[in-house]
This record gives C-alpha cells, sequence and structure tokens, in this order.
C-alpha cells in the first residue's frame, strides 16, 4: 500500500492548483454573479490538457490517468466550481466517444474536445420526467434508412449552451425498457437539435444548465455509439467515472471554505483574543478536515482502481457519497465560523455553500448511490 502520488501525479496537481489560483479564484466571485463565463478560459484549461485527461495522446488527449485527473478536478473545483462541472462533464463526453465511438467519431470529436476547439462536450440523459430514473426517458430514436430520426427533450443539460457535442439518449426501442435505450452523438447547431433556456441556478451560476428540444432531427447512422440498445450501459459506466469527478470537485469546494474559514478564525477577535483559541471553533475545524481528508482518500480509491482497471462502481458511489455529503456539511461550518460575515456576499461563504449544493443531486443524487452501493454489497437479487 502506498499513499504517495508519483512525480508525474504532483505535477499535475501543482498545474491545476497553479491555473486556478491565478486564472480561476480571482475571477470566480463575479462569474457567479454575471452568469458570463469566459470561454477564452476553457480554451486555455485544454491546452494544459484539462480537458482530456483519460484520452490518448494519438487524439490530443493528456493521458494523465484517472488519479491525476481527481487530484486537478479537486484543485479547480476549489477554486471555481463553475469551471469544474464544466471540466468534468467535458471529460466524461471525451471518454464516452473514445470508448464507444467509431474511429471516425473519435477523429472528428476527440481532438476538438482536448485542444479546446470545442467549449466542452455534452451529456444529455436526464428528462423532465425521468432524472433518477433515466429508463423511464420518452424521447425516441427510428431508424429511416440510413438515418435516425430523434424526438423528445432534454433539461438540466449541463454547458449546452456552448458544447460543440453532445452524447443523446433516446430508446430505439420503448418496449424492452433498459435494452431498448440508445446513445447518439449530435454537433452543435445540429438540425432539429435545439438548446433552449437556460436555468436560474443556485449555485454554479457560471455554469449553463439548459433545456434541449428534439425535433425531427435526423442523424447519420453512424452517429449511434455502441450497438442499438446499448446506451444504458454506456450512461451506467459513464456515471461511474463522472462520479469521481464530481466527488473530487466536492472535496475541493469543502477545502476551499475550511480553509478561509480557519484564516478568518485566526484573524477575527472576540472576548480580547482569536476565535481560533475557542474549543468550540478548533473542534468545527478538526472535524472539517478530518472527514474531508477521509472523503477524498475514499475518492482517490475508486480513481486507483479505475487506473487498474479493477471493478469500481461501488467504491465511486461511496466516494461521491462521502464527498458530497461531506463538502455540505463543511462549508455550513465553515458559514458558521465567519458568523454574519458568512451570510453576506462581500465573502465567499455563501457562494461555497450555494455551489456545493447541487454535487449531492447530479451525476445520481446521494439516495441513487446508496441505491447502487446497497445493490453492490447485497446483490442484485435485492433490487
Ligand atoms: N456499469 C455497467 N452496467 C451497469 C451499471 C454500471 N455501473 N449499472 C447498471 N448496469 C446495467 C445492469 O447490469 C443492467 O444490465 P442487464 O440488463 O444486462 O442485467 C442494466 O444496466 C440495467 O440496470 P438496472 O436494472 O440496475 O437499472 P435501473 O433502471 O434499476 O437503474 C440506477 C439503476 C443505478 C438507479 C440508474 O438509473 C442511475 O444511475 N440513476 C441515476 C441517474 C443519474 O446519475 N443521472 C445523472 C444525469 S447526468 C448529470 O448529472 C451530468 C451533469 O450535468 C453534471
Amino acid at each position: 500500500m502506498d499513499f504517495c502520488l508519483t512525480e508525474e501525479q504532483k505535477m499535475v496537481q501543482e498545474m491545476a492548483r497553479g491555473f486556478a489560483e491565478k486564472e480561476l479564484k480571482p475571477r470566480a466571485a463575479e462569474i457567479d454573479v454575471t452568469r458570463l463565463y469566459p470561454l477564452p478560459v476553457l480554451k486555455a484549461m485544454a491546452e494544459l490538457g484539462l480537458m482530456g485527461m483519460l484520452i490518448p495522446a494519438e487524439y490530443g488527449g493528456s493521458e494523465a490517468g484517472m488519479l491525476s485527473y481527481s487530484l486537478a478536478m479537486t484543485e479547480i473545483g476549489k477554486a471555481c466550481a463553475s469551471t469544474a462541472v464544466t471540466m468534468s462533464v467535458t471529460n466524461m463526453v471525451a471518454e464516452v466517444i473514445h470508448t464507444f465511438g467509431n474511429e471516425e467519431a473519435r477523429r472528428a470529436h476527440i481532438p476538438k474536445i482536448c485542444d479546446g476547439r470545442y467549449a466542452g462536450g455534452a451529456f444529455a440523459l436526464t428528462e423532465a420526467t425521468a432524472g433518477s430514473d433515466p429508463a423511464s426517458m420518452k424521447s425516441s430514436a427510428k431508424l429511416d434508412g440510413d438515418q435516425y430520426i430523434l424526438n423528445g427533450s432534454k433539461i438540466f443539460i449541463t454547458s449546452a449552451e456552448h458544447a460543440g457535442v453532445f452524447v443523446v439518449w433516446a430508446k430505439t426501442d420503448k418496449d424492452v425498457g433498459t435494452k431498448g435505450i440508445s446513445a447518439f452523438l449530435v454537433g452543435k447547431g445540429h438540425p432539429g437539435f435545439v438548446v433552449g433556456r437556460s436555468e436560474d441556478k443556485m449555485g454554479q451560476r457560471g455554469s449553463c444548465t439548459n433545456e434541449i428540444v428534439i425535433e425531427n432531427c435526423r442523424l447519420p447512422r453512424g452517429s449511434l455509439l455502441g450497438q442499438e440498445g446499448e446506451g444504458f450501459k454506456i450512461a451506467m459506466v459513464a456515471l461511474d467515472g463522472g462520479r469521481i469527478g464530481i466527488g473530487s470537485m466536492a472535496v475541493g469546494i469543502g477545502l476551499a471554505a475550511i480553509e478561509y474559514a480557519a484564516e478568518y478564525a485566526k484573524n477575527r477577535i472576540q472576548f480580547g483574543k482569536p476565535i481560533a483559541s475557542f474549543q468550540a471553533i478548533q473542534w468545527m475545524i478538526a472535524d472539517s478536515f478530518t472527514e474531508l481528508e477521509a472523503a477524498r482518500l475514499l475518492v482517490l480509491r475508486a480513481a486507483y482502481l479505475r487506473e487498474k482497471g479493477q471493478h469500481f462502481t461501488r467504491e465511486a458511489s461511496m466516494g461521491k457519497l462521502l464527498a458530497t455529503e461531506t463538502a455540505n456539511r463543511v462549508c455550513y461550518k465553515a458559514l458558521q465560523i465567519l458568523g454574519g460575515y458568512g451570510y453576506v456576499k462581500d465573502y465567499p461563504l455563501e457562494r461555497y455553500c450555494r455551489d456545493c449544493r447541487v454535487t449531492t443531486i447530479y451525476e445520481g443524487t446521494s439516495e441513487i448511490q446508496r441505491m447502487v452501493i446497497a445493490r453492490e454489497i447485497l446483490g442484485q437479487e435485492f433490487v
């Protein structure tokens, strides 16, 4: 057992930290207020190799591996959660195309994701009546000669406004449950594929989240990812990896909050001494760092298993569950340490709390993570 990072992993972590502190942290508050995401930042991140971290060099990726990806996500999440979720979904989409796309699709899209010609990718699974239960989706895809015709709609699609490419799920057979779901690639601006209204969200406000209306959207047969009916598994495999990304980001947000609060506690004088001298504050800080470190280790263990090619579904869900729930608790404790200052927008604590909130919701709610973990432990017969 070795808890040490390799030289390469340390380099990636330091590079991501340096970029995040210089380019993201100073802008995060403004991005939150204006909701105007500075797209050149994404391009710069791509140039640093942060958008194709799990992709081989021959397609333009940085081949950094899952552990380095997790470390980088934590650093980016610490500075700006809106940027982190964009990075997370983009890496996930690149990987889906690499794993399940044909060679033409790989060559057409992956290099553009990796070098930033695309301002990210989007993962269009969720529908208004199919959130935790994507198998109940209504969008359909029908083969017509050499083309699929897609109809339906999606909601809550991260980065849809800017993304250069979308992975979209639809039913090719509505009578066979999850085995009737297929996944397709759709390029930005494709006729019949319309990105709609952007949600006015509580947090991560710099990351756009849109609805999509799909009307008689004709796609060449080659847009299919994997085989017909394989779409649900493609989504599940992608989400296993994605959950490591979200857990890593949540650790970053939690660390940002508690590190800020610890510094504040050293300088805030009440009753004639810094509040860091009071045991109540010390315990909040000690518990927060301890719990975040435990969560970080669990997320990294999932990343490690994944990197070794071992089964990691359970660990990814455990990592996401623990990291996102812990980070939310930590953000609230950190806000408490700042008292009234934590509650006003001149300080970043209220933003950390808002940004962190969604991490227990997207890429599977905490309740879904518990369902996945229980099924992995108890076996499918108890499903
Ligand atoms: N890997 C591979 N295959 C898997 C799998 C996994 N992790 N999980 C399930 N499968 C397979 C099963 O083995 C089964 O295959 P067979 O039929 O061949 O046996 C098939 O998929 C169906 O599995 P289930 O019966 O378990 O499916 P279910 O309908 O009961 O759902 C679920 C399982 C885990 C609850 C799933 O619905 C789920 O993950 N829900 C949450 C959805 C989610 O996370 N959405 C996130 C949206 S994207 C997002 O948030 C991105 C963003 O914007 C940030």
